[in-house]
């Protein structure tokens, strides 16, 4: 029998017997061999793919049960080569085990983040219960998807476990909630100096003013991504891309601190 169906945004077909098992098509015939079998039986969790934006376990479908499907596997989980947050928290949190069960728990939880984006500890061990492993445990995964909540839901995309993160975040709040004035009181030393290539201003009054008309201007929307990320004791430096009323802007900022609080800060454009 003839199918076909959309696997990983690319169109696949191909001619099968009908008692073709899905993770046979996928593994055999079409050499996306990360889906993985463990048990053939239903059990195990391995052969885990997403079908229709849901987890399925691909052995316990018929390749021609897929017709006309849309399937993400572990292939097509990292864009352009970059890992979700997901995978990298499995990075960041050694939650990587062996080949077999990986992919599959991958895609399970997968499934889990997109319908419950703040999954409790109790139902991340939930969403894995159709994924088994037979040898070592389950504790580094559930950091694993601690991480992808805590990164995801931050507003800066980051997991926030330093002093200088914290007051990054913190600033980031300030201008998404458009709160000038409470940005410098806040953040800002009495006498701080903010600069660009062709401008400087300094002391409260000027500040709050200066942040004023930026914030007329410029309503930021989202700090999208952000990279480059250095603090030391007194300072802090990053690069991000930041969605603003006017677009998707790349920015740099440098702020020297003192007692938690910015004395001076360098801002500009790419
Ligand atoms: S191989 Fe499909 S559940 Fe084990
Ligand atoms: S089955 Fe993969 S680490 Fe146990």
């Amino acid at each position: 029998m003839h199918v076909s169906m959309t696997i990983n945004q690319k169109p696949h077909e191909g001619d099968v017997e009908p008692r073709m098992l899905l993770v046979d098509f996928l593994r055999d015939d079409l050499g996306l061999t990360g889906t993985k079998i463990g048990c053939d039986t239903g059990q195990c969790g391995s052969c885990t793919i997403m079908l229709n934006g849901v987890s399925v376990k691909s052995c316990t479908m018929l390749a021609v049960q897929a017709e006309g499907a849309d399937i993400n596997t572990i292939e097509g989980a990292a864009h352009g080569g970059t890992l979700t947050t997901l995978q990298e928290g499995f990075w960041e949190r050694h939650g990587l085990q062996c080949g077999f069960c990986t992919p599959g728990m991958v895609m399970s939880l997968t499934d889990l983040l997109q319908h419950n984006p703040r999954p409790t500890e109790a139902e991340i061990r939930r969403g894995l219960e159709g994924n088994l492993c037979r040898c070592t445990g389950y504790q580094n995964v559930i950091k694993a998807v601690q991480y992808a909540v805590e990164k995801s839901n931050s507003l800066v995309h980051m997991i926030i476990d330093t002093p200088g993160k914290a007051f990054y975040e913190r600033q980031v709040r300030y201008l998404i909630g458009g709160n000038p004035d409470a940005l410098v009181e806040d953040n800002y030393h009495e006498d701080a100096v903010v600069a660009s290539f062709d401008w400087t201003v300094r002391g409260h009054a000027a500040l709050k003013e200066h942040f004023r008309n930026y914030m007329r201007w410029v309503q930021i929307k989202e700090v999208v991504t952000t990279d480059k990320f250095t603090e030391t004791e007194t300072s802090v430096s990053f690069e991000a891309t930041v969605r603003t009323n006017r677009g998707i802007t790349r920015i740099y900022d440098v702020f020297m601190l003192k007692d938690g609080k910015v004395s001076y800060h360098f801002t500009g454009v790419k």
